[in-house]
C-alpha cells in the first residue's frame, strides 16, 4: 500500500486529482466512482478542469435500494449533482436501486462490470472499516449484492435526510472481489472519526471484520489521508 499523508481534505483532493490526470493521460477506460462526502472535493476539481471524460466509462460502487434516480439522497442524484450533469462521460452506470428485485438488480450490475473492466477505483471508507456497502462481515469473494445496512452505518448516512425513518435500510453494492478486481485502487479517507478505521485497514490482520483490510492483499493501492485521519497509525 501506498500511503500519501497530508495536511487536509482539501490538499488530499488535490493530490487524487493529480492521480486521476496522469491516469486519464495513460489512457484509462473504465473508472469505478464512489459517493459520500469525501469524494466532493475531488469531483468538483473534475467539473472546474480541462480534463475530458468523453471516452469514460463510469462505474459507481453502490445504491440505496427503495430510491429512485430522481430521489436527491439517492447515488444516481448526487452523481449527476456532483460531476456527471457538468463533465459528459461516455457511457454511466449505478446499480439499480428502483429495481423491484434487488437480487436481479446485483446479478445485472455484475454484467455491466464483466463488460467493463476497472482501470482505477475510488473508494471512501466507512466508520467501520466499510468498503462500497461491504459491511463488516462480508465475505472476500463477493461480486455484486443486495446488502442489509448495518445499525452503525444507517446512523451515519442519516445526516443526509430529514428524518431518521427515511434513512434506507437495504442497499446494492459492488462486492468486495469486484473492488479488487481493479487494476488500481484509490483510497481517501479524511477527519479524526475515520482513524480508527484507518489503523485497522493499514496495519490491522486482513479481516472480513474490517472490509477495507482486504487491500493489503491488493498489488496497487493508494491511500490518501490527512493527518487527523492518520492519528491512530
Ligand atoms: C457510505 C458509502 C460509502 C462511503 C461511506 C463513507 O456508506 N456507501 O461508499 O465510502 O459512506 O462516507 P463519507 O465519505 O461521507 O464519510
Amino acid at each position: 500500500m501506498r500511503i500519501i499523508q497530508v495536511s487536509d481534505a482539501s490538499a488530499g483532493a488535490q493530490r487524487a486529482f493529480e492521480i486521476y490526470e496522469a491516469a486519464l493521460a495513460q489512457g484509462i477506460k473504465v473508472m469505478g466512482l464512489a459517493t459520500g462526502a469525501t469524494p466532493i472535493a475531488l469531483y468538483d476539481r473534475f467539473v472546474a478542469s480541462a480534463l475530458d471524460f468523453s471516452n469514460i466509462t463510469a462505474v459507481n460502487l453502490d445504491e440505496y435500494l427503495g430510491l429512485t434516480s430522481q430521489d436527491p439522497q439517492s447515488y444516481h442524484y448526487f452523481m449527476q449533482q456532483h460531476l456527471f450533469n457538468h463533465k459528459p462521460f461516455k457511457q454511466t452506470f449505478i446499480p439499480d436501486g428502483a429495481s423491484s428485485d434487488g437480487q436481479q438488480a446485483a446479478r445485472a450490475y455484475d454484467k455491466i462490470l464483466s463488460q467493463n473492466p476497472i482501470d482505477i477505483q475510488l473508494l471512501g471508507l466507512g466508520r467501520n472499516g466499510h468498503i462500497g456497502f461491504n459491511e463488516p462481515g462480508t465475505p472476500f469473494d463477493t461480486t455484486t449484492h443486495l446488502v442489509n445496512l448495518t445499525p452503525s452505518t444507517i446512523a451515519a448516512n442519516a445526516r443526509f435526510f430529514d428524518e431518521p425513518a427515511a434513512v434506507p435500510t437495504q442497499a446494492i453494492s459492488m462486492g468486495i472481489a469486484s473492488v479488487m478486481s481493479a487494476k488500481k485502487i484509490l483510497l481517501m479517507a479524511f477527519g479524526e472519526e475515520k482513524a480508527t478505521a484507518v489503523a485497522a485497514t493499514v496495519n490491522g490482520p486482513v479481516t472480513t471484520d474490517v472490509p477495507a483490510s482486504v487491500l493489503q492483499t491488493h498489488p496497487d493501492v493508494t491511500i490518501i489521508i490527512d493527518d487527523a485521519a492518520a492519528s491512530k497509525l
